[in-house]
């Protein structure tokens, strides 16, 4: 979803065109071919949430971004960009920002390959930063496959748990929020309990952020998103307002005949309205605003200056946001 408006963290204009330029000058160093499709998502555009968020942890130290952090903020959003180009594959997703995905465009063989290329590119950077970063950008790509293998393996699963959901969703998204986080702690030399801290906020953030990411794919429209809605429904992916509409007494037994398989447009769109219809956006909305606390909370306890106030709020826009298109379908 393109709202960049959302995500207002006190990061200088001047930080983020550096980020930008060396972003851009990390997947373009090869011949025209491997730079345009190397490329192809950063220029579609994006939030640039994680960097920004390895910014941010970093202006704790009251200094300007390091060389460093601003190389930790790309380290990391050449590894998200990296799994949205395996993710379409898998997902066999033709859109993406609101532009033709990359498996839509160059075929899988390329998206598969110029994603590992991604990644190689993110190591590289990590190793230059240190072998503490090193490790955990690794460790983090592991989270990052563990959760979407036990996304797959969860596939058309009616029994799908809440707490598998969860799991998952820590895995595949919050772990590269925690690491932004703490990878601009890191690199700003900040204190060990603050970048303690910093983690834990970035995975709670991560959460909210999935959450979120998972309603809109029942509630929002194909312009909203950038990409058809119902996705995850189309692959078998139940994620929690539809494990609890699967539960609800009036919605749920239709919708348990439905799913189970693979779905037609007419099925998805059938779907969707069932989900709508039961209480299952807003049980997601509440888990969303328990993990949105937890992250305030640990925003809170980085002092009371500019940065954990916006820290802070992160969360609760991402909540506010998720409201807002829950109201305009409701309507
Ligand atoms: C998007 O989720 C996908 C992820 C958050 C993680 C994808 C991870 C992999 C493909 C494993 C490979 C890992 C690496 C490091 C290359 P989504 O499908 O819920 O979101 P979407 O709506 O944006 O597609
Ligand atoms: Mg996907």
């Amino acid at each position: 979803m393109n709202a960049p408006d959302l995500f207002l963290l006190p990061v200088p204009e001047e930080e983020f065109g550096r980020l930008e330029e060396c972003l851009l000058a990390m997947v373009s160093q090869e011949d025209p071919f491997i730079d345009e499709v190397a490329s192809h998502l950063v220029k579609a555009g994006g939030k640039r949430l994680r960097p920004a968020l390895s910014i941010a942890a970093a202006s704790l130290s009251g200094r300007v971004a390091s060389e460093e952090t601003l190389l930790g903020g790309v380290c990391v959003e050449l590894i998200h960009l990296a799994s949205l180009y395996h993710d379409d594959v898998m997902d066999e997703a033709t859109r993406r920002r609101n532009v033709v995905s990359v498996n839509g465009r160059w075929g899988n063989l390329v998206a598969i390959v110029a994603g590992d290329y991604l990644l190689a590119r993110s190591a590289e950077i990590a190793a230059s930063l240190g072998i503490e970063v090193a490790q955990l950008v690794a460790a983090t790509m592991a989270r990052l496959c563990q959760g979407q293998l036990s996304e797959v393996k969860s596939a058309y699963r009616v029994d799908r748990s809440e707490e598998a959901y969860l799991a998952t969703i820590a895995d595949k998204t919050a772990a590269l929020m925690a690491t932004a986080c703490r990878i601009g702690g890191i690199t700003a030399g900040l204190e060990r309990p603050q970048i303690e801290t910093l983690t834990h906020f970035g995975e709670c953030l991560g959460v909210v952020f999935q959450i979120r990411d998972d309603v809109l794919d029942i509630v929002a429209s194909e312009h909203e998103l950038g990409k058809p809605p119902g996705q995850d429904l189309a692959e078998g992916i139940y994620t929690l307002p539809v494990q609890r509409a699967l539960a609800d007494r009036k919605v749920g037994p239709r919708l348990r005949e439905l799913l189970g398989g693979p779905l037609g447009r007419e099925e998805i769109e059938i779907a969707r309205e069932l989900v709508a219809d039961s209480d299952g956006i807003t049980f997601a909305a509440d888990a969303a605003r328990r993990y949105a606390a937890l992250a305030a909370e640990a925003a809170a306890s980085l002092g009371d200056g500019e940065v954990p106030q916006a820290l802070g709020e992160l969360g609760i826009s991402l909540l506010e946001d998720l409201e807002r298109s829950t109201r305009a379908l409701a309507s």
